[in-house]
Parts: C-alpha cells; sequence; structure tokens
C-alpha cells in the first residue's frame, strides 16, 4: 500500500490536545469536528476543512465514523502474545512458569522474525500506531521487530533485554556480550527512519550492578536513546529488590543509582510508590507507563495515578501485554477508569484517551511527530466505529453530552470497533467484510 500525496479522510475528528486533569468533563482540552475533512499531504497532516477538499485530493469518506490520533502503546512484550491469558499466577511465579519458556524460543531467528510481524499486524489492527516494546534478551528479536516496524514506517521504540542473573540459560546474557550487542544495535537501528533504542533492563532483579551501570554509561553516552524497565509493579517483587539492593531507598532509587532515569525513561506500572519516588520522577522526567489490564491479572495492585500527577510525574497508558488482557487500548482505559473508581478518583475520557496518545507522546518527547491531528504531525491515525452490536448502538444513539458519548466508546469498544489504521498517511490496516 503506497501513499496519496494528497489524501483527505471525512469523519468526526477527535483529539485531546492537552491534559485536561482529572475530573474535567467540561474543558479546553478536547478538539471534536464532527463531519469535517482531515487533509494529509506527503504522509503529513496539513489541517482540516468543513468543505470537500475538491478533486486534487483522494477523498476518504468515513462519515459518521470517529477519526483519532493513532494510540500510542508505551510498554508491551513483543513475545508475549504465546502467553497472553496464562492462568493462575502473580508477578515471579507467572515469568518463571509461562514467561521465560516461552522467550526462550525467539533465540531461533525464524521464531524472532515471525513473531515480530505478527506482533506489528496485531498492534495496527488495535489501531495503535507506535508502541514502546520488549522483545527478548536475544538481539535477534530486536532486529526482527525494528526490521517489522521499518516495513510499515512505524515509529517503534525497542532494545534487546538484558539479564544476566536470576534467570534460566538461555535466557541470560553478560555484561561484556550485552554491551557490545546494545552498542551495535544503537549504530545500527536508532534514528534510523522512525526508529529508536531503547537499553532495556527487565528489571532490576535480573540484572547484577555492573550490567546496571552499563547500561547507564550507555544511556549518558547516547543522548536521544530511551531506557526502558519494570519498576514496583507486585509486592513480593518489590522484598525481593529490597534484599537484592539493601544499600538503595527504594526500588526506583536502584535505577537512580545506576544513572536510568532521565526524560526519556519508561518504567512499567510503578504502583508500590512513596512519595519521594514520585518526586524523583518528576525531577528527573522520566514516566510511568501505567499498565491497568496487567495489574488486575497479574493481581498486582492499584496505582495511585492521582497522586503521580499531583507530584508531576508523567502516566501513561500500556497494554503490557502478555501481563495485560488486551492490546486495544480501550480495554486498557476502561481497566484504568475501574482501577480509579476504586480508589474514588474519576478517570475522564479526556484524561484517558490524552494519555495513550498525547500525552504519551509528550511523555516520549516525541509530541512534534505523533498523538495528534495538528498541521505538521506525521498522520499516524485510526478510524473507528462509535458502535458495534446492537448494545454498543443502543447506548451510542441515547448518548446527550460528548463525554458521555465518548466515555461510552472507551468503555464499550475494542479492536472490532477499528476501520482502519494509517501509518504516515498509508493505509497499514483495513478492516476485511
Ligand atoms: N517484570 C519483569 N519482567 C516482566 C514481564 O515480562 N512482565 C511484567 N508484567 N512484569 C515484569
Ligand atoms: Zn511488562
Amino acid at each position: 500500500m503506497t501513499a496519496a500525496r494528497r489524501l483527505a479522510i471525512r469523519g468526526d475528528l477527535l483529539e485531546v490536545v492537552d491534559d485536561p486533569g482529572f475530573g474535567a468533563v467540561d474543558t479546553p482540552a478536547v478538539r471534536f469536528d464532527a463531519d469535517a475533512w482531515l487533509l494529509i499531504e506527503d504522509g503529513r497532516i496539513a489541517g482540516r476543512s468543513r468543505a470537500d477538499p475538491g478533486d486534487g485530493w483522494q477523498r476518504i469518506d468515513h462519515r459518521g465514523r470517529l477519526v483519532m490520533p493513532g494510540f500510542v502503546d508505551t510498554h508491551v512484550h513483543m513475545p508475549q502474545l504465546d502467553v497472553i491469558a496464562s492462568y493462575g499466577t502473580e508477578l515471579l511465579d507467572w515469568l518463571n512458569t509461562y514467561t521465560f519458556p516461552a522467550e526462550m524460543r525467539y533465540a531461533d531467528p525464524a521464531v524472532s522474525r515471525a513473531g515480530a510481524e505478527r506482533f506489528v499486524a496485531a498492534l495496527l489492527a488495535h489501531g495503535t500506531t507506535a508502541a514502546v516494546v520488549f522483545p527478548t534478551v536475544h538481539a535477534v528479536s530486536a532486529d526482527a521487530l525494528f526490521d517489522a516496524a521499518a516495513a510499515r514506517g512505524m515509529r517503534l521504540i525497542t532494545g534487546k533485554v538484558l539479564m544476566d542473573r536470576h534467570a534460566p540459560d538461555g535466557l541470560t546474557d553478560d555484561v561484556a556480550g550485552a554491551e557490545r550487542d546494545c552498542a551495535d544495535g544503537i549504530a545500527r537501528w536508532h534514528g534510523r527512519g522512525r526508529l529508536a533504542y531503547a537499553l532495556t533492563v527487565r528489571f532490576a532483579a535480573t540484572s547484577t550492578r555492573e550490567q546496571l551501570a552499563m547500561a547507564g554509561a550507555l544511556l549518558a553516552a547516547h543522548p536521544g536513546v530511551y531506557l526502558q524497565t519494570h519498576v514496583a509493579e507486585n509486592r513480593a517483587e518489590v522484598a525481593w529488590i529490597a534484599g537484592l539492593f539493601p544499600e538503595a531507598r527504594s526500588y526506583l532509587d536502584v535505577y537512580r543509582r545506576h544513572g536510568l532515569l532521565g526524560e526519556r525513561s519508561v518504567l512499567a506500572h510503578g504502583v508500590w510508590l512513596d512519595d519521594a519516588d514520585r518526586a524523583l520522577l518528576a525531577a528527573t522526567g522520566a514516566q510511568i507507563a501505567h499498565s491497568p489490564t496487567s495489574n488486575l491479572f497479574l493481581g498486582s495492585g492499584l496505582i495511585g495515578w492521582a497522586a503521580l500527577d499531583a507530584a508531576g510525574a508523567a502516566v501513561t497508558l500500556a497494554s503490557d501485554v502478555g501481563g495485560g488482557t488486551s492490546l486495544a487500548m480501550q480495554r486498557t482505559m476502561a481497566a484504568a477508569y475501574q482501577i480509579q473508581a476504586l480508589q474514588g478518583v474519576r478517570l475522564t475520557a479526556w484524561k484517558a484517551l490524552y494519555a495513550a496518545t498525547r500525552g504519551a507522546a509528550r511523555a516520549l518527547r516525541l509530541d512534534d511527530e505523533i498523538g495528534s491531528l495538528e498541521a505538521g504531525r506525521v498522520a499516524d491515525l485510526a478510524v473507528w466505529d462509535w458502535a458495534v452490536g446492537p448494545v454498543a448502538t443502543h447506548r451510542d444513539a441515547l448518548a446527550r453530552s460528548l463525554h458521555e458519548r465518548v466515555f461510552a466508546w472507551m468503555t464499550l469498544a475494542d479492536e472490532r470497533n477499528l476501520v482502519a489504521t494509517y501509518v504516515a498517511g498509508v493505509p497499514q490496516h483495513l478492516r476485511s467484510g
């Protein structure tokens, strides 16, 4: 599929351009143009028009459908499509029982290639156009993911997983070999097209101090490179880390001590943090990739999003498949709402959408490229049905305000609502039938 030089998409254009905060249903942060044309030139958004732009444009009529920026999934594991929906364990047992055995297979380049292509296709089939992704410890799995994303023109951030202890043979590296692989990966992939390299420390339990320090040194030496890891997800995990790093004030402090916290650091979970941790996140510009379906499925806990917000720490939304149970960011947003509801906090559709689009773009320092329908951004977008099936259709018809309508959509929709996904103005997923 190739790009039309001038493409116009008609539909209900929706985006959240700023952080609306908690609880504000009426907010200037929402930009909604019912039945308008989104204009795209050479893969970038050129503007919008109420009127038909005319014959000089390839026009696609999605009248009565929702057109939004593509979702940004800030934390997801490529090989874990193999273990999504695995029964009966919390984090540490889940890793040993399901995840580590599954990840071993990705040493095989053919498994990595097929897995990466399946995974990238699945992201696009869920309206997700940008992602921060864990492959496996094998350099070949990161290469396969970069290749698959490049073939689609996608904005993708990944890098081989670092683990040099507390994991099975076949799933560990060593400091010198990992350093070589990361330096080589940065040289080959970082900044190539829309790809960026992330130093990928699995979590503090599976890296020695020497490996954490090596990752910190590479991060310092390569401005623009990302860091991704997990932090404070599960109580047993937090206790284990405290035993492994008695010198650290907290789990998050382990990463600070090794130079791993900065404005391109993406830390999954952050369920069990305290005030000092939240202040540290705000001071360093590191973000929490909140993974609500995973936190519920693995019984990890209920994140204090409002406290993170109050401290000035960035919170974005993530599927965390396969701990998470769906790549659909609507399911992710709906679970995030429920987690806040259990704590007496109301998550508006606007706040949730912001965290899954423009808020994520900002936290990743990619706001000039993704997360928005504003002129100049790359045309990464998704077209959705407002409702699928009789229950959602009935509910949609009864909505009395835009927020009510979008909230019902966020709560009831999933990938079955997806009509088309565009990456840089090129259709990369079209619903069949
Ligand atoms: N902590 C370390 N590895 C993982 C993982 O693969 N998934 C989740 N949810 N947490 C982790
Ligand atoms: Zn994860």
